[in-house]
């Protein structure tokens, strides 16, 4: 069958997919419709946390797939709850509400600072501040929120409340505090579809300081940070600061869809009716995700810390390579090639990466194999070197 043409036919043109279709895998490793082989360093954009048909993570799908697949949030399932009471144990947030996407995590979030602020100030309390070169999701609403012109294109207009800071000045994100009617501040820490590029340290304490001396939500949005992925459980954690809400999405469900917009004392304003999703907590997804989570100890997180040390130590001033970027296994190298044509190479050699903006990504899995990491930062220099 020619998946591609079929594909090309019939799925709305909305995606440039490579020539390129994969059909297995296990771990890191994944084949192609003609059975060849490739180390995988995308991981589906951060999903596969511990790579592909993981088999812990298979068998607790599996095992809740053969009890109830699905039961709306008319009724209590267990997966849901005993995954919302982790993560709030491992984060001190207080509750947890669960979509499907990582817009969907932060339009709850967006409502959370809306309510808040209509709560504690009035109505008219309804400005958020995110950062320029941000990436928040597709929906109309987490466009808005999305400090990039090119993705509000075609779909004007836009949802009213957003303003866009400057990322690392802090006197800018002060001045619009002043000058909008705002009730929350909405950032991500590396900074992911923008380029992979970490946020000062210094400015993120500074930004959390200033959400919490003008009483406005603080969200973070670790939908491409979270669950793992920096070395630490999320990427807040790393920075030593407190968010009032945290969402994520991507590698908490491990390949099945599931977002979770956690919320902090503060940010507790939900009452029955007031959000809903009919597959948020899907008791098969749950599962999967509390299979992931409840794997995501010290040494999971010390081998992420360690992988990404050697992949920084190893590309940072190599032949061809103009600069790396992003944090634990979020990493972003700026190539004097272009990012398409390593891309390209790369996957002619049997390695998979992606693109971000002008950057090639790197999201490889948590657990990837020393064996497998190294092959692939070979043949990554090799390509950029050429
Ligand atoms: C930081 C961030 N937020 C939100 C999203 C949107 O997530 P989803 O595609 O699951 O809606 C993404 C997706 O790349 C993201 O990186």
């Amino acid at each position: 069958m020619d998946i591609k043409g079929i594909d090309k036919e019939y799925v709305a043109g909305t995606y440039a997919r490579f020539p390129l279709q994969l059909v297995s895998g296990k771990g890191s490793l994944v084949y192609d419709e003609n059975g060849k082989e490739y180390i995988d360093l995308g991981t589906g954009i951060a999903v596969n946390a511990f790579g592909v048909a993981d088999e812990k993570w298979q068998q607790a799908v599996i095992a809740q797939i053969g009890q109830i697949q699905h039961t709306s949030n008319l009724y209590y399932n267990a997966p849901c709850a005993l995954l919302a009471k982790e993560l709030c144990k491992r984060t001190g947030l207080k509750k947890v509400f669960f979509s499907n996407s990582g817009a969907e995590a932060n339009e709850c979030a967006i409502k959370a600072a809306r309510k808040y602020g209509a709560d504690k100030k009035g109505k008219e309390y309804d400005t958020i501040i995110t950062l320029k070169n941000s990436f928040h999701g597709r929906t109309i609403t987490t466009l808005s929120a999305t400090g990039q012109d090119v993705f509000h294109e075609h779909f004007t207009p836009m949802t009213d409340g957003f303003v866009h800071a400057e990322p690392n000045d802090i006197e800018h994100m002060k001045r619009l505090v002043k000058a909008h009617k705002c009730c929350g501040i909405m950032i991500e820490l590396v900074q992911g579809e923008g380029g992979v590029t970490a946020l000062q340290p210094a400015y993120v304490k500074a930004v959390a300081e200033l959400a919490k001396q003008e009483d406005l939500l603080f969200i973070v949005d670790e939908v491409q940070t979270g669950n793992g992925r920096m070395g630490e459980l999320y990427a807040y954690m790393v920075y030593g600061i407190e968010p009032d809400v945290v969402t994520t999405a991507k590698g908490l469900g491990g390949g099945l869809p599931i977002g979770a917009t956690m919320l902090g004392e503060k940010a507790d304003v939900f009452t029955p009716g007031l959000n809903g999703s009919t597959f948020g907590g899907n008791p098969v997804c749950a599962a999967g995700a509390l299979s992931i989570l409840q794997r995501l100890d010290k040494t999971v997180l010390d081998g992420v810390k360690e992988r990404s040390e050697y992949v920084f130590r190893e590309l940072t001033g190599a032949k061809g390579i103009k600069s790396v970027s992003g944090l634990g296994l979020m990493i972003g190298v700026e190539c004097e090639k272009d990012a398409s044509a390593v891309i390209a190479g790369c996957m002619e050699k049997g390695v998979l990466v992606i693109k971000a903006k002008q950057k090639v990504r790197l999201l490889p899995a948590l657990n990837i194999s020393w064996e497998q990491l190294k092959k692939a930062v070979k043949i990554i220099k090799e390509v950029c070197a050429e």
